[in-house]
């Protein structure tokens, strides 16, 4: 069975299970307009925050998991700010997600949460292939998966409804063979 080792560590951050004592925390970033901008879902409020956290909850005991939703803890303040994720979309592609509240925006913690959560997908979920998908204009999430070597593959022209408006988002994607030979360079 695919198995991922909880926690990641970073050199910055501790990216963990959620509890359900993460529930304020994960509150002050997800009813913040300016982070749900470009997600599907959001701003939330504390309820849909506690639903959102319940089921979350409930992904982390099924078997086989294919969601793994993470808490992204800053070591240095040991803070829960932000939410990061992998999800087995199909036997052997996983899907990359994260935001972060606002303040901590612009320090290279996504860069780091993505780069650490592709070595994780293709050495413990083994998957074939990550993906990811974003708003065509979310400039900063679009600079973040360029940063890590994902790779742009086409434009998804109205991918999505939600919250009133069609989305056109683009799929960025990263194949195992293109990991395996930029950890070669590094070796
Ligand atoms: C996307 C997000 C996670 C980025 O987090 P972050 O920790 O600030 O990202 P990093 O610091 O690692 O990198 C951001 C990069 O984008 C650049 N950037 C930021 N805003 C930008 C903008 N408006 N236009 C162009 N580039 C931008 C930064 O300069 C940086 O690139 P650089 O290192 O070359 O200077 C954060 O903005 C966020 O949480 N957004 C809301 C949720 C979201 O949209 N998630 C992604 C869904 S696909």
């Amino acid at each position: 069975m695919r198995k991922l080792t909880v926690p990641v560590r970073t050199a910055r951050l501790n990216l963990r299970e959620f509890v359900a004592t993460d529930l304020a925390a994960v509150h002050a970033y997800s009813s913040d307009p300016r982070v749900t901008r470009y997600l599907f879902f959001g701003p939330r409020d504390e309820e849909s925050c506690a639903d959102y956290l319940a089921e979350l909850l409930a992904s982390q005991r099924e078997r086989p998991r294919t969601r793994f939703e993470l808490a992204v803890e800053e070591i240095a303040t040991a803070r829960l700010i932000g939410a990061c994720d992998l999800s087995l979309i199909e036997a052997k592609v996983v899907d990359l997600g994260y935001m972060l509240g606002v303040e901590q925006w612009g320090h290279g913690y996504a860069t780091e949460i993505a780069l650490a959560l592709i070595d994780a997908a293709f050495s413990e979920l083994r998957a074939e292939r990550v993906i990811s998908t974003v708003d065509v204009n979310n400039a900063a999430s679009i600079r973040v998966l360029e940063k890590v070597g994902m790779r742009w593959e086409a434009v998804y022209r109205r991918h999505r409804r939600a919250k009133n408006r069609w989305w056109d988002c683009h799929l960025f994607t990263l194949p195992r063979a293109v990991w395996e030979d930029s950890k070669a360079t590094l070796r």
